[in-house]
């Protein structure tokens, strides 16, 4: 056997919600039948138009993709109204999250970040080998903002962000925020995730988008596979400052956005009716999920996300198999928690049907 990082020993590899057709076998339903809402992915396709960018971009498939994704870097520099150069792709965020922890990790850094929070933080701080500092999040589900500026020390290299939080669903006002990357020393970077951005309602909530480029220690992440339904794709970006950003390139390996990704994602930009009717039909859906746990009386936090998070105090193993038994896939977070993804209309009524069969099972 070859002589590996014992370091790794015991690391729990990313977990992804349970494929349709895996879940279809095993309870002898078909396919058709089985309601996916584990992933936080869109229920809807890819924007109008987007599959014939993907068609066409596919026949040039023998040629590698354009390293420096030059055309979409443009496309969205105007869009989100910074520089080119301000503008870093990956193989979604999670690609851009790698590279971050390899640039800033090593033996005597460490890493904050709230938990629960997005898996990928502790994965990424694991293979970067840096200790991994999770601050609780508060009794709201909220980001412990104070807790975290207290853990941070002179080795701590990178201070993870989730807002809107994974797996809660919550936000951290844009004053509190502002106010907490002030406070943190130049020597960490700070990671604004915003991947959930375009689904927030809460007013108080700012993006960290514009500010990205003047600070010398802050990037903001976002990504095309949620409101844009792109997720099998790949594609997500970092802005921050351009020197910053050379930097952290240095840790990915080239062509990581493949040409089919870059069309898929270029294409999609601009149509902002779809993006407001996406956003308007994911807020509706998440009003009836999380007006139906209040009428069950369930413990629940306030998402401003594409998901809800909540509790039936039993084990979330369990009662993600129970979930899974009646065709509806969820996903077990801990100690009796769950995450559901806002789903179409009839999909999140099928997860209603499931939870009160489930609830029935439980309390009998
Ligand atoms: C908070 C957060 N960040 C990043 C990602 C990853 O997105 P991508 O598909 O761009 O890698 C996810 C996906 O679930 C997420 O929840």
């Amino acid at each position: 056997m070859p002589h590996f990082r014992p370091d790794l020993e015991g690391l729990v590899t990313y977990v992804p919600g349970r494929p349709i057709e895996e879940v279809a076998r095993e309870i002898g339903m078909s396919p058709d039948d089985i309601v996916k809402l584990a992933s936080n992915e869109s229920p809807e396709g890819p924007f109008p138009g987007v599959v014939e960018a993907i068609q066409e971009a596919a026949q040039s498939s023998n040629r590698y993709p354009d390293s420096d994704v030059y055309d979409l870097t443009n496309a969205v520099a105007e869009h989100v109204g910074v520089d080119p150069d301000q503008l870093w792709f990956g193989a979604g965020s999670t690609g851009l999250l790698g590279s971050i922890a390899l640039s800033l990790g090593g033996p005597a850094t460490s890493a904050v970040y709230a938990w629960p929070s997005f898996v990928m933080y502790r994965i990424i701080s694991r293979w970067a080998a840096t200790q991994a500092i999770e601050i609780p999040l508060d009794s709201s589900h909220v980001h412990d903002l104070d807790a975290m500026a207290a853990s941070i020390t002179p080795n701590t290299t990178v201070v993870y962000v989730c807002n809107p939080n994974n797996p809660s669903g919550t936000v951290v006002s844009g004053d509190r925020l502002e106010e907490f990357i002030d406070s943190v020393p130049d020597s960490a970077l700070v990671v604004i995730d915003e991947a959930y951005h375009d689904f927030v309602a809460d007013p108080s909530y700012r993006s960290m988008l514009t500010r990205a480029p003047q600070q010398p220690n802050m990037v903001v992440l976002r990504t095309f596979s949620k409101i844009y339904g792109l997720a099998s794709h790949r594609v997500g970006y970092a802005v921050g400052n351009a020197e910053l950003l050379q930097r952290l390139r240095r840790t990915q390996a080239p062509f990581t956005v493949t040409s089919v990704a870059q069309a898929a994602a270029l294409a999609s930009l601009g149509n902002t009716d779809e993006l407001r009717r996406r956003a308007e039909a994911n807020a509706a859906g998440r009003r009836q999920l999380l007006g139906a746990l209040d009428e069950r009386d369930l413990a629940r936090a306030d998402s401003q996300t594409n998901f809800v998070y909540f509790s039936l105090g039993d084990d979330s193993q369990e009662l993600a198999r129970e979930f899974t038994s009646r065709g509806v896939i969820i996903r077990p977070m801990s100690g009796g928690w769950v995450r559901v993804t806002v789903g179409t209309e009839p999909e999140n009524q099928r997860f209603l049907e499931a939870l009160d069969s489930v609830m029935e099972t439980i309390t009998a």
